[in-house]
């Protein structure tokens, strides 16, 4: 069972500068709220209660104004500074207090998902006991990702980060379920060419061991990229398109936790008071009424 997830919220921030110049990509705008309140919402539909939020050095501040210590959202949240990108097994090395003995999810603090029964999917890889767990996703450009081949039995043949020659349509996205074996695991890693060390050379060590599962997030799901501009527009675009056609938020903390029955009606009371007056916060005076 996993209760223990960590947000890879740091990076270079060089693919959106000048716009991640002053502030980090993370707390930049889906539409209606910041791009970190998506990956978030995700281990929290997972279930998961026990979140550390790895960040870049120097930006504490902002995120603490924004999620002080997630006892509004009735979850423990708490924060790292990393002072240069590694490379994503590196939220191991620098979780390794906070993961202690547990197993534990990974969620880069760029990805996008969405989709009918996800909540079900989430909450069954979260009770992944021995092992690692991917979700793969069917994309047009898998050069663009880390990728897997699939026999038909969807047992993982082959891993790879950004193949330049074809070897599936499935990306590996970056959502992953670990035992506690991943923190000695990544302690043993060796950086690549591009000076970091690599996930999918992790997700190799539990391949070798017969011990790498995968899952699918279906057609009917959407996994979307916010790596570029262009991406990050496309993804805001899609959230104001559902929001405005339901009247649901996607990714509203409050509401989350509140349907998880993990805070009460004060607590949103208490949320409206600290957003304002906006309309996130109408959304949430709908919520408490109901
Ligand atoms: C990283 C991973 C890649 C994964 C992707 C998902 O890529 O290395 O395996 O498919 O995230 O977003 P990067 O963002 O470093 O290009």
């Amino acid at each position: 069972m996993i209760n223990k997830g960590i947000i890879l919220a740091g990076g270079m921030g060089t693919r959106m500068s000048p716009l991640t110049k002053a502030v980090n990509k993370q707390l930049l705008p889906i539409y209606d709220k910041p791009l970190i309140y998506y990956p978030l919402s995700i281990l929290m539909l997972a279930k998961i209660k026990n979140i550390l939020i790895i960040v870049n050095k120097g930006q504490l501040n902002q995120f603490k104004k924004l999620i002080p210590n997630g006892k509004n959202l009735g979850i423990n949240i708490s924060y790292a500074e990393q002072s240069k990108p590694r490379g994503l097994p590196d939220a191991f090395i620098v979780g390794e207090k906070f993961i202690e003995k547990s197993n534990v999810a990974l969620i880069l603090g760029d990805n996008f998902f969405y989709g009918q029964n996800l909540t079900t999917k989430l909450q069954s890889c979260s009770k992944l006991s021995k092992g690692a767990k991917v979700l793969l996703h069917t994309v047009s450009k898998p050069e663009l990702y880390g990728v897997a081949k699939v026999n038909s039995r969807n047992k993982i043949l082959k891993i790879k980060e950004k193949p330049k020659k074809f070897i599936s349509n499935y990306a590996i996205t970056g959502l992953y379920f670990f035992d506690n074996k991943v923190i000695k695991f990544s302690k043993q890693l060796k950086p690549s060419a591009r000076k970091e060390i690599e996930i999918v050379d992790l997700l190799n060590k539990y391949k070798k061991n017969n011990n790498l599962y995968a899952d699918f997030i279906g057609r009917g799901g959407a996994w979307l990229d916010t790596g570029s501009i262009d991406d990050f527009y496309k993804t805001a675009s899609f959230v104001a398109a559902i929001e405005n056609r339901q009247g649901l938020k996607i990714a509203c903390l409050e509401e989350i936790a509140y349907l998880n029955k993990w805070i009460t009606k004060k607590h949103i009371h208490n949320a409206i008071k600290f957003y304002g007056n906006c309309d996130y916060s109408k959304y949430l005076k709908k919520i408490a009424s109901k």
